[in-house]
């Protein structure tokens, strides 16, 4: 986590067993930070009655509170997604934490992209996005969304919110 040192709003999706080591860099950075839940209604189901996790964690440290979001939970459910990725995250939570940590015009990194909810988040709310995907496959189906979402806003004559993702700058080669 050395690399959120160069940031001072930075919002991070994690477990309990993360919390305290996030909590830790945002205070070593001087920043403040909120805590944000999200709260599945429909956790995957385990044998013996058992189920994983129902509770996903948000850390966003910030210098500069975004007061759109003032709620500290979402709750909802596990949308299927269709992208053949295990853990897209529902558009409503990508939205959701934007909103608390960004203002309208400004940047996103996503270094972790997966299929690009976070893209295709900050297409419909206006917010410029750079993306960085490990696996091709990923980072394909992401384009295709982010561009899908882009489309759309173009067919409603948003022309103010546009997506910068730079495909070959980008693009991990593979080993
Ligand atoms: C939890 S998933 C992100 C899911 C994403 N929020 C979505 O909605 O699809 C994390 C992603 O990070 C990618 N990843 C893992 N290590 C990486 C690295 N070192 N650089 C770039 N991407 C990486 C994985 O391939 C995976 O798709």
């Amino acid at each position: 986590m050395g690399f959120l040192s160069a940031f001072d709003n930075w919002l991070v999706f994690c477990g309990k067993p993360q919390l305290m080591g996030l909590m830790q860099t945002a205070m070593d950075q001087g920043l403040r930070w909120q805590l944000r839940t999200w709260n599945k209604t429909n956790p995957t189901p385990l044998t013996n009655a058992n189920y994983l996790p129902d509770t996903e964690y948000m850390i966003h440290a910030f210098k500069t509170h975004v007061w759109k979001g003032k709620k500290r939970w979402i709750v909802g459910n596990v949308e299927k997604s269709g992208f053949d990725h295990p853990t897209v995250k529902p558009q409503y939570v990508m939205v959701d934490a934007l909103q608390c940590a960004t203002n309208y015009g400004q940047t996103v990194l996503d270094c972790y992209m997966g299929t690009g909810s976070t893209g295709v988040a900050c297409m419909t709310l206006g917010r410029k996005f750079y993306g960085v995907e490990l696996e091709c496959k990923y980072f394909d189906i992401a384009c295709r969304r982010i561009e899908d979402a882009q489309r759309q806003d173009a067919l409603f004559g948003r022309e103010d919110a546009y997506v910068e993702v730079e495909r070959e700058q980008l693009r991990i080669e593979m080993a």
